[in-house]
């Protein structure tokens, strides 16, 4: 036996699974979806094959001609789900496995219309990364196992499927009052990046690859924030090279959407918290495409090398950021991510094995370790990289780490060789290994500057010795100087300043919910109550765990707020996406 991922099931010794053919019919007055999958195999195997699942319900196997398997599904691993062991007759290279999904199957969330911008039409989506695909199909869920997919997917008439995939043709059922929608994902992925939503859509086209899709009463505002998204895929291609997954489109999601967004292939999800009017945090949709290049095509193996994705994510995204909007961008962006690292390691505790590049998590849900770090330090780990090399051969060396490693998993270890055999020395100029294996932020970390972001910093960190910002200037600050500002304050602050700032620059009132949940924050710490109502509605509206989870924190922590922190996730909980319920969850029982 030999398992190549702590997080999987998977043993290629068995076998490889390289296609599927999956039959889904999702039943919202059940909650749950079935669905029968066909797996075929990279080579003829026999006898066990284990695949993940996670409260899946398993029905039968059969072999592809037909006839029934043997299968066992092993007691649950609170971490990994339960191994499904089938048995393989000698030479099969084609099985199919009939399943349903659990009502709590922790990849999907399941909304009544109360919680869709129509209000009208129940919505469905799932949300895989990092080990979640298991409970919707039975799958070798590891990022080292790629395949390629069509999918049927059965809803009720009135609703349309996206997914991560290519869409065919939508048709009528046999069944009446449903139809079929017909998808192919002709680019290999890791099951993570398996993905899809039902409800009621619909589209506009953006540019000659990209087309955004919403529900009807969300679509005006969403084409017009992301309105420059073949901009974005242009400047990608020219940090990256070509892309290679045809399209680029992308779906708005309903607030309760855990992530700011997932790179699902083809199909990129957006929280609706990015619809700020203005445009200011399009750097999310940024992101999610520059993954189209590090993370979709070179892929982390395991989840211990989930900086590779992240960190070069967020130095692509902040590298398109500066060709648009200029290097003082690319600073202030820096400095919050900065700002973001530093509360990350010192919540995890100096010397703490999560702030390692590469992780050990065998044994952990990666939900539970799920952190800044490998965003942030790895962002500054690949610009610090960038500063020693040059630009211009650092380029040529990103091109060619793509090129090399397109539609393959690696591991940390095959990162440090190539760079080793491509950029010789470069590694030991900046103590790659270090940086890669030892906690902590190294003394050479780079540091992001400019005038502008040491003023605002100044005027934050010098609050409670009297300073304070120009009323008119401050008026014209952007969403990234708010955000600055706000970070570099003292946590608590006299409720007079509280009442200041509200009244001078309506806070509470704020649409931008990067300025909101900071300054709700800060409110809290502060046992500023006018506040409170707004605390409660934020956190009944939103799901993004972005701001939940600091803001519950910010009131679990405190004495006088705890049992309010308590009585909204009580009314709020249901209505969470399970993975963020369960976030919540760690929280308040600390
Ligand atoms: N792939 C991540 C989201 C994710 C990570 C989901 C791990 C589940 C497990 C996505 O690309 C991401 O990083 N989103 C960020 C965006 C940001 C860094 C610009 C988010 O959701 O906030
Ligand atoms: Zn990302």
């Amino acid at each position: 036996m030999s398992r190549p991922d702590p997080h999987s099931y998977t043993d290629f010794s068995q076998g490889r699974i390289q296609g599927m053919d999956l039959d889904l019919k999702v039943d919202f007055n059940k909650s749950a979806i079935s669905g029968r999958a066909v797996y075929s195999l990279s080579a003829g195997a026999s006898g066990p094959l284990d695949l993940d699942t996670r409260d899946l319900t398993i029905k039968r196997a059969f072999d592809g001609e037909g006839g029934e398997l043997e299968f066992e599904v092993a007691a649950p691993d609170t971490v990994l789900g339960s191994r499904l062991r089938v048995q393989l007759p000698a030479g099969t290279e084609s099985f199919s496995v009939e399943f349903s999904t659990s009502p709590t199957a922790s990849a999907l969330q399941w909304l009544e219309p109360n919680q869709t911008a129509g209000g009208k039409h129940p919505y469905l989506f799932s949300q895989c990364q990092a080990i979640h695909a298991r409970s919707v199909i039975p799958c070798q869920d590891s990022p080292l196992a790629r395949f390629t997919f069509t999918a049927r997917v059965t809803v009720p008439e009135e609703l349309t499927v996206v997914m991560a995939a290519a869409p065919g043709e939508a048709a009528s059922a046999a069944e009446s009052g449903y139809r079929v929608f017909s998808f192919e994902m002709p680019q290999s992925i890791p099951s993570y990046l398996f993905a899809f939503a039902v409800g009621n859509l619909v589209s506009q086209d953006l540019g000659p690859r990209s087309r955004v899709y919403t529900e009807p009463e969300m679509l005006e505002k969403s084409a017009w924030e992301f309105a420059d998204v073949d901009k974005m895929l242009l400047a990608a291609e020219e940090i990256f090279g070509p892309y290679l997954w045809d399209r680029f489109d992308f779906l708005v999601m309903p607030p309760s959407f855990p992530y700011g967004g997932m790179e699902n292939p083809r199909l990129t999800f957006l929280t609706p918290t990015l619809l700020a009017g203005d445009r200011s945090l399009v750097n999310v949709l940024a992101h999610e495409l520059a993954h189209s290049w590090t993370g979709n095509l070179v892929t982390n193996a395991t989840i211990d090398d989930f900086w590779l994705n992240e960190g070069f994510t967020v130095w692509a995204e902040r590298r398109i950021l500066e060709k648009s909007d200029g290097s003082e961008a690319k600073a202030l962006s820096a400095a919050i991510g900065r700002n973001g690292l530093m509360a990350a390691m010192k919540s995890f505790g100096e010397g703490s094995p999560f702030t390692k590049l590469k992780t050990d998590g065998k044994g952990k849900d990666p939900d539970e370790f799920y952190s800044l770090v490998p965003y942030e330090k790895g962002f500054l780990f690949v610009a610090l990289l960038e500063e020693v090399v040059g630009l211009e051969k650092f380029d040529a060396f990103v091109k060619k780490y793509i090129e090399h490693f397109a539609f393959t998993s690696i591991t940390t270890a095959e990162f440090e060789e190539f760079l080793e055999a491509e950029l010789p020395g470069a590694g030991a100029q900046i103590g790659a290994h270090d940086w890669i294996h030892k906690p902590d932020l190294p003394e050479n970390a780079p540091k992001f500057s400019s005038e502008r972001l040491e003023k605002l910093q100044g005027l934050g960190r010098g609050w409670s010795d009297g300073a304070r910002p120009d009323l008119d200037e401050a008026r014209g600050w952007s969403p990234e100087h708010w955000q600055i500002f706000l970070q570099a304050m003292p946590r608590v602050l006299p409720e007079a300043d509280c009442a200041w700032l509200d009244k001078n620059f309506h806070l509470t009132e704020q649409g931008n919910c990067e300025i909101l949940s900071n300054w709700l924050i800060i409110a809290a710490s502060s046992g500023y109550e006018p506040v409170y109502d707004r605390i409660r509605s934020f956190l009944a509206e939103v799901g993004r765990m972005k701001y939940l989870k600091p803001l519950y924190t910010t009131l679990y922590e405190n004495e006088a707020t705890r049992p309010m922190a308590r009585e909204i996730f009580a009314g709020s909980a249901e209505s969470y996406h399970p993975i963020a319920k369960g976030g919540i969850e760690r929280i308040l029982a600390r």
